[in-house]
């Protein structure tokens, strides 16, 4: 078996608020544990707050983890790179924001944005060899012709042109892991798939693995080879995103998925997951006293007097899908779940 690129065990960060006199924390992420294989894009779908950006945040070294481990290409990262990240790891894996338009920056053109780092990794001999790579990165995304995109500023561009910049500029220093935080949501929808559609085809032509982060579960199964769910900060199901889809285990992804009839029409046309009604009017636990047990318990719709109590384990359902719910739980000794758990209604 090959090692995976990226190895994330039991990553978890709490967020230290409130006073020196009274300390209280916000548990952002807790023993959060995935794996992404080389060419694999790992979609991690949840509603706000649940803790999405802070995973790639940290994988990306933005901050330091409370506990846990980084694990890049068989080697732990947080133990070679204790106060942050060397310039090889910050290459390898790179990271592109939701914003393209804040990412770049106003003053410099695009040409300017890529040669920057083709410099800094010395990834270029002389200035005409830079620029017939920073040609050959705009050909590569799209954006055509590419000596004429090269002297333009950020705000000539559309939105989707911009993220196109972004993927080039991290293309730059060729990673092997790109971290993409919500990157098509603050742009049009009719060119939303465009952009998707050039990851998919970094992918397979360059071997790049993706962390794909939404609200959108129709994006997440579109481009995901693999979905995680999350919610208040915890990871509670992953599965081969089509299998996600067909056959949900945990009442949250149920949830997610009654709220998008149909995952292909919904690409490009919903942005954030809608939670129904019913499971809205329910309390949302807060992260700072999250109280024991399940957190989706005070929400969940097939709530047992269990769930209140301990965090169910991972069940595992299938090679490549498991679950973290008492209704899957193996122990006999716990209470059956009811037969057909209520179902939700919209
Ligand atoms: N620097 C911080 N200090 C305190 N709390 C924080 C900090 N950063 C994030 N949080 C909290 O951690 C939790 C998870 O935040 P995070 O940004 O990871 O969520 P998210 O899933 O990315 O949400 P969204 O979909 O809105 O982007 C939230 O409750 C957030 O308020
Ligand atoms: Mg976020």
């Amino acid at each position: 078996m090959t090692t995976p690129v990226l190895e994330i065990q039991n990553l978890t960060k709490h967020f230290a608020v409130g006073t020196l006199a009274k300390p209280s924390y916000v548990h952002a992420l807790e023993d959060v544990s995935f794996k992404v294989n080389r060419g694999e894009v790992v979609a991690i779908v949840g509603e706000s707050g649940s803790g999405k950006s802070t995973t790639v945040r940290l994988i990306a070294r933005l901050m330091e983890p409370t506990r846990g481990e980084i694990i890049f290409k068989g080697q732990s990262i947080l133990k070679t790179e204790p106060k942050g990240a060397t310039l090889d790891y910050r290459s390898k894996v790179q990271m592109i924001f939701q914003d393209p338009f804040g990412s770049l920056n106003p003053i410099h053109t695009i040409g300017h944005h890529l040669e920057r780092p083709l410099l800094i990794h010395k990834k270029a001999k002389n200035k005409k060899e830079l620029q017939e790579k920073v040609e050959t990165l705009l050909t590569t995304v799209g954006l055509n012709p590419a000596a004429e995109f090269a002297g333009k500023y950020p705000h000539q561009l559309s939105g989707g042109q911009r993220q196109r910049v972004a993927i080039a500029r991290a293309l730059t220093v060729d990673p092997e892991v790109i971290l993409a935080d919500e990157p098509i949501s603050m742009l049009d929808v009719s060119i939303r798939m465009g952009v998707l559609n050039l990851m998919d085809k970094l992918k397979v032509d360059r071997g790049i693995s993706y962390i794909y982060i939404t609200h959108d579960i129709a994006s997440a199964r579109y481009i995901g080879d693999r979905t995680m769910v999350m919610y208040a900060g915890h990871m509670v199901e992953g599965a081969e995103s089509t299998d996600l889809m067909q056959n949900p285990a945990h009442p949250y992804t149920k949830l997610l998925l009654s709220a998008v009839p149909n995952p292909h029409a919904g690409l490009g046309k919903q942005t954030h997951v809608e939670i129904p009604d019913a499971a809205k009017r329910a309390e949302i636990p807060s992260l700072i006293d999250l109280p024991p047990g399940c957190p989706f318990a005070s929400r969940c719709p097939a709530v047992m007097s269990l769930c209140h109590k301990t965090m169910p384990a991972v069940t595992t359902l299938s090679a490549q899908h498991w679950v973290r719910c008492h209704l899957h739980t193996a122990d006999e000794s716990l209470p059956l779940p009811p037969p057909n758990p209520p179902r939700v209604s919209l």
